[in-house]
């Protein structure tokens, strides 16, 4: 997926955008569009397929059964909702929870880069097969999932759909495994990003050890109060303020 710079300056300036959007067919029969919800300093962001009935419904997304199974699986990484970003590749509910047509999945696209364009997430891990797709179009779910995948400046984590774990109780133990690799995905896309730098790499060995030995949640705004830089990681330019996320 490409990350173009985009028209809009903020994640409210995108949902606003959304809530009036008629660039698909999608717009005549949704209740409410779905634009997405969480920290807009997000570390990780979860992107599903699209809304369902109950998403629809309140504006929010992962609200239904699937959402609270996310919910849990959240709990056990441990991570809160309000420490990650959660959308969807459409942000309008196809009609009878069919698949999204290619031409709408087009049309919404753009709020979808430009929402991980201003987050910048260092982990994106994507719900499900057709949310995959977008990312890793070689992929396929029963092998991939579960795998870290270097995307350039951050990391692929293909996990399967919380609602077809809910089908499929050997999938939601899988599910549940591979949510909880999302600090060891933190971790790689950190490494990823100061991979030229094998002494700034140490530090930050250091500093997440140190984080996770404390039991620190990733979250941003937990954690750039309480980690101040070491002078190595200050040298590191544009991914300073991230650096001292965990
Ligand atoms: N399924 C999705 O893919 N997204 C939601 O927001 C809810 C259910
Ligand atoms: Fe607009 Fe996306 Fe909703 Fe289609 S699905 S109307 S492109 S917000």
């Amino acid at each position: 997926m490409s990350e173009q710079s985009s028209a809009w300056s903020s994640i409210d300036q995108i949902a606003s955008e959304v809530l009036a959007c008629t660039r698909c067919v999608l717009a005549d029969t949704r209740i409410n569009a779905v634009p997405g919800d969480g920290s807009t300093n997000a570390a990780v962001m979860f992107i599903g397929e699209g809304p369902g009935k109950n998403e629809d419904e309140q504006g929010l997304p992962f609200v239904g059964r699937a959402g609270k199974l996310l919910d849990t699986l959240l709990d056990e990484v441990p991570l809160r909702r309000d420490d990650v970003f959660i959308t969807n590749v459409v942000k309008c509910r196809p009609p009878s929870n069919r698949d999204p047509e290619p031409d709408e999945v087009a049309a919404c696209l753009p709020y979808l880069e430009a929402q991980i364009e201003l987050i910048d997430p260092r982990v994106i891990v994507t719900l499900g097969r057709h949310s995959m797709l977008r990312f890793y179009p070689q992929g396929k779910i029963s092998n991939d999932h579960g795998r870290i995948i270097n995307i350039g400046k951050r990391v692929l984590l293909p996990v399967y759909h919380p609602a077809a774990a809910l089908r499929n109780p050997r999938l939601n133990e899988t599910l549940r495994a591979d949510m909880r690799r999302i600090p060891e995905a933190v971790r790689e896309s950190l490494l990823l990003r100061t991979a030229s730098r094998a002494d700034v790499k140490s530090t930050v060995g250091e500093v997440r050890t140190r984080e996770y030995a404390q039991g620190a949640a990733i979250s941003a705004r937990e954690t750039e109060t309480d980690s101040a830089p070491a002078p190595e990681m200050e040298e590191a330019g544009d991914d300073q303020d991230q650096m001292t996320l965990f």
